[in-house]
């Protein structure tokens, strides 16, 4: 496994993490859940992604109990999570990333995580209606608190993220030292127009999502599917029609030259997203402990693959496909 310093930061995360949206707490039980957390520790994997809305909190409760089943050393661990969604459907603590929300909820995020510390801390969206000093304030006070040791965003637009830089360095506070997008060769463009020239800029880290655009990029949802897969999942049906017919002609090509090169069409997506500048770890998720190392060997792929075949991936799904959240 290779590692990769978060941004500009003296932290290493491994080139691969291990997401959890849609699977612990939700479409894997616990002791599959155990499984892949083992062969993720196996692999060399350091970084584990989750977020308080995840399960609605089950999927941090899970992975503590994971974690404590494999006798996983905590302080081995990077571990994220998020704010931003709630979990409780009250005034005040969902959207948000008021102060009071923020300051409280972490204590929340502590407990089910069980433990004293998250490594990165995610204001899991924008919030149009919380004006940016009252964020970086409360979010440089939990990193001062050490209840986090770094703050990062995810999916604020770049202007947002340098502004929330010029304030914290201005102040003296913490700046975020890292943003985490989706990126995967159906959606690029926001990468290339804001992440990459801000990443330029600043030095500020990457952590990317969902490389397989859920599962899109493996092609499999041109074939037989068995209703299982994350299309069919509750809750997923705001891109259900995305995975079953999002860019069917394209994802054939993708396939066919993936295996032109005798690579799983899934190493391949992944390997693309490990090759792209600035990106410190990719997230990866996985329902099952075959598919985690299937894709692990994207890193083999990433060291192999050229130029040439890097441009004609790109050539092949050439606009973003559109997605709604
Ligand atoms: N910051 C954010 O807003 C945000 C948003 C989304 C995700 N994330 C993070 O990023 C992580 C990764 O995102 P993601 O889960 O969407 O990643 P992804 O790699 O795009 O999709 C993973 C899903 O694809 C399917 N899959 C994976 N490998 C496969 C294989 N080899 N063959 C067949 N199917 C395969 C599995 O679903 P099925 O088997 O169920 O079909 C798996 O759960 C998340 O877990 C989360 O931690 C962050």
């Amino acid at each position: 496994m290779k590692y990769n310093f978060l941004g500009r930061s003296g932290l290493q995360v491994s080139a691969l993490g291990l997401g959890t949206w849609a699977t612990v707490g939700e479409s894997i039980g616990h002791a599959h859940t155990v499984e892949i957390f083992q062969a993720a520790q196996e692999a060399g994997i350091n970084h584990v992604d989750t977020a308080e809305a995840y399960a609605a909190g089950l999927a941090e409760s899970e992975i503590s109990a994971s974690l404590d089943e494999i006798g996983w050393n905590r302080d081995d661990i990077v571990l994220a999570t998020k704010l931003y969604w709630g979990i409780r459907p009250v005034v005040n603590w969902g959207e948000t990333l008021n102060r009071k929300y923020l300051l409280r909820s972490v204590d929340g995020c502590l407990r089910r995580l069980n433990t004293d510390y998250i490594d990165i801390l995610y204001c899991h969206r924008p919030d149009p209606h919380t004006p940016i000093d009252e964020v970086v304030f409360a979010m440089s006070d939990i990193v001062a608190s050490g209840k986090a040791m770094y703050w990062g965003t995810s999916e604020w637009p770049a202007g947002s993220i340098r502004d929330a830089i010029d304030f914290a360095e201005k102040y003296g506070l913490r700046a975020p030292t890292v943003e985490q997008p989706e990126l995967n060769l159906v959606w690029r463009s926001r990468y290339v127009q804001e992440y990459l020239p801000l990443h330029r800029d600043t030095a500020l880290g990457l952590v990317t999502w969902s490389p397989l655009a859920s599962g899109l990029l493996t092609g499999k949802y041109a074939g037989k599917t068995s209703g299982t897969e994350r299309a069919f999942q509750t809750g997923m049906e705001w891109q259900r029609d995305r995975l079953l017919n999002g860019a069917r002609d394209e994802v054939a090509t993708f396939v066919e030259l993936a295996r032109d090169h005798a690579v799983e069409p899934s190493q391949l997506a992944i390997a693309w997203c490990l090759r792209r500048e600035g990106v410190s770890s990719v997230l990866l998720g996985a329902s099952s402990v075959e598919q985690l190392r299937i894709n692990l060997r994207a890193q083999e792929t990433a060291e192999v693959i050229s130029d040439e075949v890097e441009k004609r991936l790109e050539s092949i799904f050439v606009t973003d496909l559109e997605r709604h959240e």
